[in-house]
């Protein structure tokens, strides 16, 4: 495993004796060491014949919700499943060491239940049902049979219609508070960490050129070259778990560094 690039340590050094904020922008790359399928080149799903971009909008919803609401399920289990991993849990340690903003892309909860905070969910949450036509929020969950490809939706209790996952789809507006605070974030970090996403779903693509455009360092954390790789500051090629685990402990020795030197 390599070292945290010198640039990149040193632009958290900067961060943290300026006093400036860390704002953390995660993507699918972020939960794939949990063992969930990025939408990107992922070979291995029951799903895989499936084109996520079909399935997750609302025309695709209206014409066969049977259909959209089984490739939910089946997302829900596997994230039920899963465990936050290694980067999941170093964020959070991060985050008592530097004042850090959380902004995802990712709907699952990984975050939360390695004990993070999230300032933002831009492309909302799975399991924050909601009533397709009146927006009713919907807690129960039903019971998924293992490999089941088409489940008929739970209906609302206020008006019959189907309920739906809380996530925002292809062509939806994103929720306009986790939109704000994602906006916010951005433009008051020194420090932007670009984890796991591909950068080509917009507008949250656009968030590391405007901590660029604010003064952020923009660093870039992906196993792979993005469309977002030319436009940052530093690229780091590794993975989630690999580089947050190394920069989680850094805070530290500064800290110790710092006091030693005073
Ligand atoms: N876990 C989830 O919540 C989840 C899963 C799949 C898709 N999505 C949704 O997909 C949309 C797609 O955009 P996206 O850019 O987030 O994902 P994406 O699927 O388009 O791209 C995934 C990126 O992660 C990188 N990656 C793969 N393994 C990695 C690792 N171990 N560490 C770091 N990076 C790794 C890939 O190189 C790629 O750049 C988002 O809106 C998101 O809501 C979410
Ligand atoms: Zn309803």
């Amino acid at each position: 495993m390599d070292t945290v690039p010198a640039a990149v340590a040193g632009a958290l050094r900067r961060t943290i004796d300026g006093g400036g904020i860390v704002c953390v922008l995660t993507g699918a790359g972020m939960s794939a060491e949990s063992g969930i399928p990025t939408f990107r080149g992922t070979r291995d799903s029951l799903w895989s014949r499936f084109d996520p971009m079909r399935l997750a909008t609302a025309d695709a919803w209206r014409e066969d919700p049977a259909l959209v609401w089984g490739w939910y399920r089946w997302r829900m289990q596997g994230v039920r499943d899963a465990q936050p991993n290694a980067g999941h849990r170093a964020l959070a340690e991060l985050a008592r060491h530097v004042p850090l903003s959380l902004v995802t892309q990712n709907v699952d909860d990984l975050h939360e239940r390695a004990g993070s905070v999230v300032d933002g969910h831009v492309h909302g949450s799975l399991f924050a049902l909601r009533c397709f036509a009146c927006g009713r929020a919907h807690t129960a969950l039903d019971d998924y049979m293992e490999g089941a490809q088409r489940v008929e939706p739970m209906r609302c209790t206020a008006c019959g219609d189907r309920i739906r996952p809380g996530v925002v789809w292809f062509g939806e507006a994103l929720p306009d508070d986790a939109w704000a605070s994602a906006v916010d974030a951005a433009e008051r970090c020194a420090l932007m960490l670009v984890v796991g996403t591909s950068g080509l779903v917009y507008p949250a693509a656009g968030l590391p050129a405007l901590a660029r455009r604010h003064g952020a360092t923009v660093v870039e954390i992906n196993p792979e070259p993005t469309a977002l790789s030319a436009e940052v500051d530093h690229v780091w090629r590794a993975t989630a778990a690999e580089a947050l685990q190394q920069l989680s402990v850094l805070p530290r020795s500064i800290d110790r560094h710092s006091s030693a030197g005073r």
